[in-house]
């Protein structure tokens, strides 16, 4: 029950109302029986949604899309991954310190560990904020990395950074990887049908894994099914992330399961 006790929790992102955090969040503290409430904020400024945090005690958020970076400046301590990465995406509310956390990288590799990924070579598709997050991630977990991008200049600063491997775009066809994370928007409902990595350089070994979950079977995880790839679609990254969080805040693990089944029925 909603009481005067009740501790608040928050996304903030434009647009936020979108977001899937409410439902599983909330199911996770209902489950837990924490007595907290999470809400989607739209909001326009980084400064002024974390002014509200301090504010209203709020006790944690999500940052989203396109916060990540521009929260940044407004708390007062940021962890040494979320600073490499460039991007927090949670913040904790320690007694009125703001502290910043990125949980992506964790959540990236988490549905890959048991595949195995060190000394694997894993195709990063994609050199914005999401695949920072990723590329950290597969690197501190000694994964051999390439990254490809539309505009190569990204692509290959991202690369140095990462220690990886640059491909240009238009050489995409000959890369030969263990596995292929895509971390681009392709796919992504409404422009469904694009393909984000060549069918013809998926092979029957591989692991395919799409950060895109609307649709939840991307055309690239369709086709790399039908090439007999084992596929890995966004919500397991999606679900893991917030599953950090909630352990952030909470110092609880979530019941995951019951997180992804919360969801899959409101995609
Ligand atoms: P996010 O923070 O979600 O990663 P982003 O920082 O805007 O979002 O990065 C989006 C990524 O998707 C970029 O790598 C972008 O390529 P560019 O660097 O060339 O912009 C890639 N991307 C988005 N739409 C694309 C498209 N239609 N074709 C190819 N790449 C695309």
């Amino acid at each position: 029950m909603i009481d005067a006790a009740t501790r608040l929790y928050c996304v903030f992102g434009n647009p936020a109302r979108h977001s899937k955090g409410p439902v599983i969040h909330n199911t996770a503290f209902k489950n837990k029986g924490i007595n907290a409430v999470y809400l989607a904020f739209e909001v326009q400024d980084a400064a002024k949604a974390v002014q509200a945090v301090r504010t209203l005690d709020i006790q944690g958020a999500s940052v989203t899309i396109p916060f990540k970076e521009s929260i940044m400046e407004h708390i007062d301590w940021i962890d040494p991954t979320a600073r490499a990465i460039g991007a927090v995406n949670t913040i904790v509310n320690e007694d009125g310190v703001l502290k910043g956390y990125n949980t992506d990288c964790k959540a990236a590799v988490a549905p890959l560990v048991p595949f195995g990924i060190s000394g694997k070579i894993v195709c990063i598709v994609g050199a914005g904020g999401a695949a920072r997050a990723v590329a950290h991630g597969i690197a501190a977990q000694n994964g051999e990395i390439i990254i490809t991008n539309r505009t190569e200049q990204k692509g290959r600063i991202l690369a140095e950074t990462v220690n990886a491997r640059f491909v240009p775009a238009n050489e995409m066809a000959n890369i030969q990887a263990d596995v292929v994370i895509n971390t681009t928007s392709i796919g992504m409902t409404p422009k469904a049908d694009k393909i984000s990595f060549p069918p013809e350089a998926l092979t029957s070994e591989m692991v395919v894994m799409d950060v895109v979950y609307t649709p939840l079977r991307t055309r690239l995880l369709e086709t790399a099914e039908k090439k007999g790839c084992i596929t890995i679609d966004g919500l397991s990254m999606f679900i893991a992330q917030a599953a950090a969080q909630f352990e952030l805040w909470t110092g609880t693990t979530p019941d995951t399961d019951l997180m992804r089944n919360t969801i899959s029925g409101t995609i």
